[in-house]
């Protein structure tokens, strides 16, 4: 088996505010091999969003092991972290943190303009391109993500967070701020990325949008309830 690219060992956050305490995650095991498609759902407040930030370097555990590609993240220094972070992580959030400045094309490019090596003129139009041309809105490169819908703005979204060819794409509450028809658009562009390739782990409290993913991971009170898997025999 090929080395995962997120492998988590007894990781452990824990908040603490004035005088609480808050144990986010409980010994959380988990790994996700390249091309895997998983999901982590569960009600509000069950740590969802701390968990991808830490597999995300946005956060780091309090106790446990962390391995991303293989490397222990959690030695690195800040800047190690962000290196890591820009190269080979692509996130997606419920708000769409587009740049009303700049057009849809510059949105896109950003990533690779302020990367440590920033990519040449030709490469950026490349990639820039192409991810366009995956989310469907090549004709819309021009455009200001104002005069975007919400659906529109977030298959914006999903090419800016492509377009540095991650590892790996984190996905909190994609649709958390769309209506169900442009939600049901953005899941099917999340599952057609996977079936090219993408890997993906999409957090969701949407019992129907988790249900999609081959793999599924439940969170309850900071701990992993159960994970099924969906394999070409059925589900077991
Ligand atoms: N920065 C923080 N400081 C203190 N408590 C936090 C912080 N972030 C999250 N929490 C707490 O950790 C728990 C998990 O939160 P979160 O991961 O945001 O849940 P979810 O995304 O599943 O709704 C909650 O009890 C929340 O209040
Ligand atoms: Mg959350």
């Amino acid at each position: 088996m090929t080395t995962p690219i997120i492998k988590m060992q007894q990781l452990n956050k824990v908040f603490s505010t004035d005088d609480m305490l808050t144990h986010a995650l409980l010994d959380i095991d988990i790994e996700i091999q390249q091309g895997e498609y998983i999901s982590i759902s569960g009600p509000s407040g069950c740590g969802k969003s701390t968990l991808l930030s830490i597999m995300g370097l946005l956060d780091s555990p309090t106790t446990g092991r962390y391995f991303f590609e293989g490397v222990d993240v959690t030695k690195l220094s800040l800047e190690q972290a962000a290196a890591i972070r820009n190269k080979k992580i692509g996130f997606i959030f419920q708000q769409f943190n587009l740049i009303d400045e700049l057009s849809v094309y510059a949105n896109i490019a950003l990533p690779l303009r302020y990367a440590k090596h920033p990519a040449s003129d030709k490469k950026i139009k490349e990639n820039v391109d192409y991810c366009l041309d995956l989310v469907g809105m090549t004709a819309k490169a021009g455009h200001r993500p104002t005069q975007l819908s919400g659906g529109q703005q977030q298959c914006i979204a999903i090419a800016r967070a492509l377009v540095a060819e991650p590892s790996i794409l984190l996905v909190d509450e994609p649709t958390g701020n769309l209506d169900s028809k442009s939600s049901d658009q953005i899941i099917a562009i999340l599952e057609t990325l996977n079936n090219q390739g993408t890997t993906l782990c999409v957090v969701t409290h949407d019992k129907r949008y988790a249900e999609m993913a081959k793999r599924k991971v439940y969170l309850l009170d900071g701990q992993i309830l159960g994970q099924t898997r969906l394999e070409h025999q059925g589900m077991f």
